[in-house]
């Protein structure tokens, strides 16, 4: 798996003052209409319990500039709940979620299905809301590095 290109995204949940996230290259689209996309989500964090607990969950995609955030809410840096939230602008969207103010392009989704594999839950959400900034390029992650998108076209 380690050499199938991924997106990166900050997958977040919970009010404020008890926000949680996590960084997820395990992220999908599902269905166009109505929208709906999928998240592979750990059992043990928090942010799964969060998530289950409220019934949302927002998906901020990356953009490439941005890996130290995604090392933030990765786990690498030894930062944990509302403080990694620390450092980047948050607002909130339809459900509450917090959404990542210049994400690339971000999701604001409610959950309508979660189903158990192994140490993961596979979460579906139906998407609420959505933004974008198209002139942000999306950050990669391949062969255990980040990486950066080039679409043929060129657009970047
Ligand atoms: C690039 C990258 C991609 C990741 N993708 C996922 C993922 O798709 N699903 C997942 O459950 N954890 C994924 N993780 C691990 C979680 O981000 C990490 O376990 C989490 O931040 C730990 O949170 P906690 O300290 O609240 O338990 C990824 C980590 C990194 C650095």
């Amino acid at each position: 798996m380690r050499l199938l290109p991924a997106g990166v995204t900050i997958v977040t949940s919970g009010p404020p003052g008890r926000r949680n996230g996590f960084t997820a290259t395990a992220v999908c689209s599902v269905a166009a209409d109505p929208p709906h996309l999928l998240v592979c989500a750990n059992r043990g964090m928090e942010t799964h319990s969060t998530i289950l607990e409220t019934g949302h969950f927002a998906v901020n995609v990356l953009s490439h500039g941005q890996e130290a955030l995604a090392d933030r809410f990765g786990g690498r840096l030894g930062i944990e709940g509302e403080a990694r939230f620390q450092g980047a602008e948050w607002h909130i969207l339809a459900s509450g979620a917090p959404i990542l103010v210049n994400a690339c392009a971000a999701f604001d989704c409610e959950v309508t299905q979660h189903v158990t594999v192994a140490t993961h839950d596979v979460i579906i959400g139906r998407v609420l809301a959505a933004t974008d900034h198209e002139a942000a390029a999306p950050l990669a992650y391949l062969d255990r590095d980040y990486a950066f998108c080039v679409p043929a076209g060129g657009r970047y």
